[in-house]
């Protein structure tokens, strides 16, 4: 078995070898090739600090990394972890790791940052073998459309207050908004992945007058990729108006969705389960210090 960049092979052989590790997993996962390439445009790849154990001439393994600066360290980010069914449990990935760490430590990175599904007991083995600390625990939610627009025509009191208002906006003051979070958003949701495609997304302010106080972003497909009300102006049916201008912009979608929403963020989750939302997943946030 040999240990070999990334960089060596072309996003399509990478993708076949992703498709079929996770052909048995529990979310769908099997993706085209441009919306593999579009996620790791935004998730910020770097194919030279990431590794495939290839047996003979095929690519077998992987462990896809993205690197950045987060919250002050720069950091690694495990973008997906995948061995092909036939490999499985033979030390493949616990090998991708050993052969990764010391390409990562060269390049000063600080930590390593990986999700995974609360139920993959494989993966989440795995890290916790490799010394990955539980940091955070996710919610992922989906919604059916049609259900929310239902709610909506329910609940009449759903009324944005007197006073605000919602539209586009261009682009944010992202020093600004972050004074909104209560929370930091997970590596895919943050403002650096949102930089690195920032022509995917739409963004909607509200206003008080002409005062912002509150802001979404979201993918046209149906993805919340950020939501946060200022605090003193929480409560007035902001992010429900915000869900509603979403499906008015984009009345072709039939699901929308939102992932890795902090399990201590109960206002925002009530906020969801109100209008329909519902849980498809749960993850950990983990991190190795290196
Ligand atoms: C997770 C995955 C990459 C593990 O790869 P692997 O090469 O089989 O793992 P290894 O053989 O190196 O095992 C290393 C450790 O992982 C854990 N592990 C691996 N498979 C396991 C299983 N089926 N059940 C429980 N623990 C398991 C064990 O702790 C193991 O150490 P041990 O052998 O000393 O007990 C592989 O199962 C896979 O590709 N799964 C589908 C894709 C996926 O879920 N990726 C992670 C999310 S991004």
């Amino acid at each position: 078995m040999k240990f070999i960049e990334l960089s060596r092979f072309s996003e399509s052989e990478i993708l076949d070898v992703h498709n079929e590790a996770f052909s048995d997993y529990e979310v769908p996962m099997e993706i085209p090739i441009d919306s593999f390439k579009y996620l790791n445009l935004r998730r910020g790849v770097r194919y030279d600090l990431s590794l495939g154990a290839v047996d003979g001439e095929n690519l077998v393994g992987f462990i896809l990394n993205a690197v950045d600066n987060w919250e002050g360290k720069l950091t690694a980010y495990d973008c997906g972890t995948g061995v092909i069914p036939n490999y499985r449990q033979k030390g493949l990935g616990n090998q991708i790791f050993t052969h990764l760490l010391p390409l990562l430590k060269a390049e000063n990175i600080e930590q390593y940052l990986l999700e995974v599904i609360q139920t993959n007991i494989a993966a989440y083995n795995l890290y916790k073998k490799r010394d990955f600390q539980i940091t955070r625990a996710f919610d992922c939610l989906l919604a059916d459309v049609k259900e929310v627009k239902s709610k909506f025509q329910d609940k009449e009191e759903s009324n944005l207050t007197k006073g605000y208002n919602i539209r586009d906006i261009t682009n944010l003051n992202w020093n600004k908004v972050k004074k909104y979070w209560d929370y930091s958003p997970s590596w895919q949701n943050s403002d650096l992945s949102i930089q690195r495609v920032p022509n995917s997304f739409h963004y909607l302010g509200a206003f008080l007058k002409d005062k912002l106080v509150g802001y979404m972003v979201y993918e046209p497909s149906g993805g919340i990729t950020q939501i946060a009300v200022e605090l003193n102006h929480r409560n007035q049916n902001i992010g429900t108006e915000f869900i509603k201008n979403l499906i008015e912009k984009v009345p072709e979608i039939e699901k929308l969705n939102i992932i890795n929403i902090d399990k201590r963020d109960t206002a925002l989750l009530n906020l969801f389960s109100k209008i329909g939302f519902k849980s498809f997943t749960t993850q950990y946030e983990m991190i190795l210090k290196m």
